[in-house]
């Protein structure tokens, strides 16, 4: 694996950029996506992984949702089912039954499952957040860590082991969070999760997942930045990470990306002998305007996904995407104001919509997948 190609990018790529009417160019009848396959099958056979993070409700009490997951899916994330709040609510009592239906219904399927995510400073359960100042934080902690990964020993692909460690806007020297993990434990929780995920599923591969250092602003290379020095920090001391993982919350409009910047990152990422995932990718279209017809909101959803792919699937350390979510019925976006469209219309940020039915942006990621470099062999 040539892991030190020039940051140069394909013709193709470069020609992927431009204005919604481009979109249109990624619906059946334009000479992409011509055949019905799956975005899995489009995927692997280039040696990619393909998925997304689902909630048990909707597979279960959905059935032509699960049939579309089915359908396009290679690997699924619980979007919430197997976090620290969601799992040991009251101290010492933990309650995997969400989380196992996910896992256990994407290997009944033969899908394969990522565990997300075992140490996060958010959604911790309400004991937890009182617990973690006690002296005894790390053992509190390492309880945690330990006995979620322990359950899913063997049935977990990747874990998120780490989740947002970084955030340079705390002013932080090293650009990290001032969470209360690391108010805490001191920025070592890091590197000490990486080695009990190790110690406890070996299998699994082990990756830092984080966010925002897609865009070509000054917020995301500080960003960009603060994850290389800590990755390649995490590299010397020893800790076993194997993987960054991208969340990749992307917006359609109003925030400028550049696909040369993006690509030298992932190059670095890559040198430090580090795969990497796309663990979260949604395109928000909240600075789209309502008054546009659906067809532009969708054009420039599906630009961005096309322009962000090209880059991403033009580095050989990189395995797969996941969206966070496969259908705009049930995206995060539409129920967290911080994300919202002003105008309170529904998000069209995900591959399929509201009916499941594939979207511009399904047809985006189609061609990604179907020009991207093989990874076989
Ligand atoms: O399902 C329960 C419901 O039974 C209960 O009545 C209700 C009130 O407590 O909560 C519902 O669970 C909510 C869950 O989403 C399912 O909708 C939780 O409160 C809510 O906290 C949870 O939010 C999730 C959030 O992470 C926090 O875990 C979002 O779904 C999920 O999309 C979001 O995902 C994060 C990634 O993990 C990390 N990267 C950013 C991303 C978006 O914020």
């Amino acid at each position: 694996m040539n892991r030190h190609r020039a940051c140069g990018l394909s013709r193709r790529s470069l020609m992927a950029g431009g204005s919604a009417a481009a979109a249109l160019a990624f619906m059946p009848d334009a000479g992409f996506a011509q055949d019905d396959l799956p975005l899995k099958a489009r995927a692997a056979r280039k040696g990619l992984v393909f998925g997304a993070a689902v909630q048990k409700g909707q597979l279960s009490k959905n059935r032509r949702f699960a049939d579309a997951v089915l359908r396009e899916c290679a690997i699924l994330t619980p979007e919430w089912e197997m976090k620290w709040g969601a799992i040991e609510r009251d101290r010492g009592t933990r309650d995997y039954a969400g989380a196992d239906f996910i896992v256990d219904y994407a290997l009944r399927h033969g899908l394969h499952a990522r565990g997300h995510t075992a140490v996060w400073a958010n959604n911790l359960p309400a004991w937890a957040q009182d617990a973690l100042k006690d002296a005894d934080a790390q053992q509190i902690l390492d309880a945690h860590t330990v006995t979620v990964i322990d359950h899913f020993r063997g049935r977990v692909a990747q874990w998120d082991v780490v989740n947002e460690a970084v955030e340079p806007k705390e002013g932080r020297m090293d650009g990290l969070r001032n969470s209360i993990l690391m108010r805490q434990l001191g920025r070592d929780f890091i590197a000490h999760a990486f080695h009990l995920a190790k110690e406890t599923d070996p299998a699994a591969v082990r990756y830092y997942n984080d966010t925002g250092f897609w865009a070509d602003t000054a917020e995301d290379e500080l960003r960009r930045r603060a994850v290389l020095r800590l990755l390649e920090q995490l590299k010397r001391d020893g800790a076993p990470v194997q993987g960054l993982g991208m969340q990749a919350h992307l917006e359609a409009d109003e925030v400028p990306f550049d696909q040369k910047t993006f690509r030298r990152f992932l190059a670095d990422v890559a040198s430090l002998g580090l795969e990497i995932m796309v663990t979260e990718l949604d395109v928000n279209d909240r600075y789209v305007s309502g008054a546009e017809p659906l067809e532009v909101r969708d054009g420039k959803v599906a630009d961005m996904t096309r322009r962000y792919l090209d880059a991403l699937l033009d580095e050989p350390a990189v395995a797969g995407v996941v969206t966070w979510g496969l259908s705009d019925r049930y995206t995060w976006l539409n129920g967290d104001n911080r994300w919202a469209r002003k105008d309170r219309r529904r998000n069209r940020c995900l591959p399929l919509d509201d009916a499941f039915r594939r979207k511009p942006m399904w047809y985006a990621m189609a061609a990604a997948f179907d020009g991207a470099r093989d990874r076989q062999g």
